[in-house]
């Protein structure tokens, strides 16, 4: 046995949208396991309250408002997170936004161009703006955040499923590109997940449609998917990269 770890004590990383749902959950099992964690979200309120929570509960956080949407955020704010902790060694891409509309409808184009710069534009930018961090840490990771919408596709929500397909290849091909530095890149796709973004649909039609397309026959918690996005990021986990993993209940492997 090699001296891999399976720990993330004293790495730092940083989680966007973490103020809710998966975000939130990741950033709390990053600091229950001993990692500091920069809790950033659109407002400062909401990242601020997830920080204080965690450093009630004994552990290392600190809030940033940092949207994703925008370029010059991402690069004063990582940079800012990276200088606080004295380095940055893990990042997850997670914020993320829904909305359904169908193709020829009015507003598609705006609702295009705002998905694309959340969803799969900010991974880009705030992988860059982190780059000079993670080529410095002994132990670099990125995290990407897609969805099974990456992997097949529902109706009406084709920006989102556009947005979540780029992400899987913008993860594979900076795995590929920057294996040689030792930088792991991957993919996390969550299946329905009780998160903020799925509260609005009623607890009927999810147990419908969770009894109809998971092999679990339910929906996932926030923390069963980050468990396996601060799984990827431990030292043990250093042969994984440019991998796509859908965490869903099954939905991807059921037929009927
Ligand atoms: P959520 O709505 O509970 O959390 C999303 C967080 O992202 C919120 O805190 C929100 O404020 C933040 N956010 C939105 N726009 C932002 C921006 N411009 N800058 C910074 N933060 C921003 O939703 P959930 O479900 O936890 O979403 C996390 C990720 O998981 C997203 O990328 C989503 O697309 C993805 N996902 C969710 C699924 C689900 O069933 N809940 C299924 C598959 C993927």
């Amino acid at each position: 046995m090699s001296d891999s770890s399976r720990s993330v004590k004293g790495l730092t990383a940083l989680v966007t949208g973490a103020a809710s749902g998966m975000g939130r959950a990741t950033a709390e099992v990053f600091a229950a396991e001993g990692a500091n964690v920069a809790v950033t979200d659109y407002t400062l309120e909401g990242a601020e309250a997830v920080a204080k929570d965690i450093v009630a509960k004994g552990g290392k956080a600190k809030a940033w408002k940092l949207d994703v949407g925008d370029k010059a955020e991402i690069e004063t704010v990582v940079a800012a997170i990276a200088k606080h902790f004295g380095g940055l060694d893990a990042v997850v891409n997670n914020a993320g936004i829904s909305g359904f509309t169908q193709i020829d409808n009015e507003g598609y184009d705006e609702l295009w161009e705002r998905m694309i710069r959340v969803c799969l534009t900010a991974h880009q930018r705030i992988i860059r703006a982190a780059l000079p961090f993670l080529r410095k840490s002994k132990n670099p990771r990125i995290v990407n955040i897609a969805s099974t919408e990456a992997l097949g596709a529902t109706a009406l929500d084709s920006a989102y499923s556009a947005a979540k397909a780029g992400v899987t290849g913008l993860t594979r091909a900076l795995a590929v590109e920057l294996g040689k530095e030792g930088i792991t890149v991957n993919c996390v796709c969550p299946g329905p997940i009780l998160t903020g973004m799925t509260k609005a649909i009623p607890d009927d039609q999810k147990e419908i449609y969770a009894k109809r397309r998971t092999a679990l026959r339910r929906y996932g918690r926030p923390e069963e998917v980050a468990h396996i996005t601060v799984s990827l990021c431990m030292p043990a986990a250093s042969y994984i990269t440019g991998v796509t993993i859908p965490v869903d209940g099954g939905l991807m492997a059921r037929n009927a």
